[in-house]
């Protein structure tokens, strides 16, 4: 197939260009660049063999998506462009609602203009809000999220609940996230933020390369087997697998269909930071603080579903998360601004 991904040069999106180009597919990047990087191109191109085309714009752009739809016989869209930072969102909301979810409104309108019949979505377990139980199931009830891009996403899921109703021949997977960590092994892709890492394991690696003196870990009081919040981390390349899963299931099945993207297990900080320590030998100096405004104190996914529907479960540990997200920090160390 040919697939148009947006927010292709990103963490989650070039790491899924890969995948889908080492499964025999062609890829189209769409991305505005404001949070990844012009290079990521080429090394997608050095690790699959194979050059995908770059579009550089916004999904906001209808004329460009149009002639991007015009231009290229495209079977299927990954929709992953979108600005992501949870206290970003809490201090200009009005950017996330303009750029997620009106540039998803844009981008949904051209393509059902274009007949594309295939649309996996990049959602997120912050849908969830405060979950009332763990692990949290694709059928719980959705929260209140608790930030602005939280709330895109969710307002996101809802539109295309009801697109995919009024066209029913437009088949539709989301996708919700827990907490995608990792890196390629060859470490020539992985996470790099601009600027300072809002998540956990970014800014682990940023302490242990000794370009920040300590993580400063938000609260030790939460009710949870040693005081700090727990999270489903999921390695990016199995995130990556799961939309192709998904990607293949719709082409088969069709209709619309919700899948937690977790491994379904919890990992708290301090796990994160003993792991990290053990399997990167690397010290990582820490202080604790208050808790972070909108913070849970557990999630996981609940993974039921996708194993049943897609035959298909996370399989990377929390240790070769780690190790791979050190080897590209290791490796980059001189790249990052
Ligand atoms: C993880 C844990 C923090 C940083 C968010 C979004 C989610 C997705 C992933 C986009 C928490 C603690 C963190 C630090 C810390 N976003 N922490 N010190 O908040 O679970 O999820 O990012 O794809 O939609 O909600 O991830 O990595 O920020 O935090 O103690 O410097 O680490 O309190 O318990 P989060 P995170």
């Amino acid at each position: 197939m040919n697939i148009l991904i947006t927010g292709g040069t990103g963490f989650i999106g070039s790491h899924t260009a890969v995948d889908l180009l080492q499964a025999g597919h062609s890829v189209i990047l769409l991305d505005n660049i404001c949070n990844s990087h012009r290079e990521v191109v080429a090394r997608i191109a050095e690790i699959s063999g194979k050059v995908p085309l770059f579009v550089e714009g916004d999904i906001r752009d209808r004329k460009l998506l149009d002639l991007v739809f015009s231009r290229n016989s495209i079977d299927a869209v990954i929709h992953m462009a979108g600005l992501k930072s949870v206290a970003e969102s809490a201090a200009a909301p009005e950017t996330y609602y303009d750029s997620n979810l009106s540039g998803s409104v844009t981008l949904v309108s051209a393509v059902l203009k274009a007949g594309v019949k295939l649309f996996v979505f990049s959602s997120s377990a912050t849908v969830y809000g405060v979950p009332r139980a763990v692990p949290v199931t694709e059928d719980t009830l959705l929260g209140r999220p608790s930030s602005p891009y939280g709330m895109t996403k969710l307002f996101i899921e809802e539109m295309l609940r009801d697109v995919q109703q009024a066209n029913p021949s437009l088949s539709i997977a989301i996708l919700r996230y827990f907490n995608p960590v990792g890196a390629h092994p060859s470490g020539l892709i992985g996470e790099h933020p601009v600027g300072t890492p809002n998540n956990l394991v970014p800014y682990i690696c940023d302490v242990a390369l000794g370009r920040r003196p300590e993580l400063k870990v938000f609260g030790t009081d939460y009710p949870t087997i040693d005081g700090t919040g727990v999270r489903d981390y999921i390695h990016v390349l199995d995130l990556a697998e799961g939309h192709r899963r998904a990607l293949d299931f719709l082409e088969a099945k069709g209709g619309l269909h919700t899948w937690n993207l977790g491994t379904g297990s919890g990992f708290s900080v301090f796990e994160v930071i003993s792991t990290f320590e053990r399997v990167c030998q690397v010290r990582v100096p820490y202080t604790v603080i208050d808790r972070r405004k909108g913070d849970v104190a557990e999630v996981w996914a609940g993974t039921d579903k996708i194993r049943a529907e897609l035959d298909w479960t996370a399989s990377r540990g929390l240790p070769e998360m780690l190790r791979d997200s050190w080897r590209w920090t290791l490796a980059n160390a001189a790249q990052r601004d």
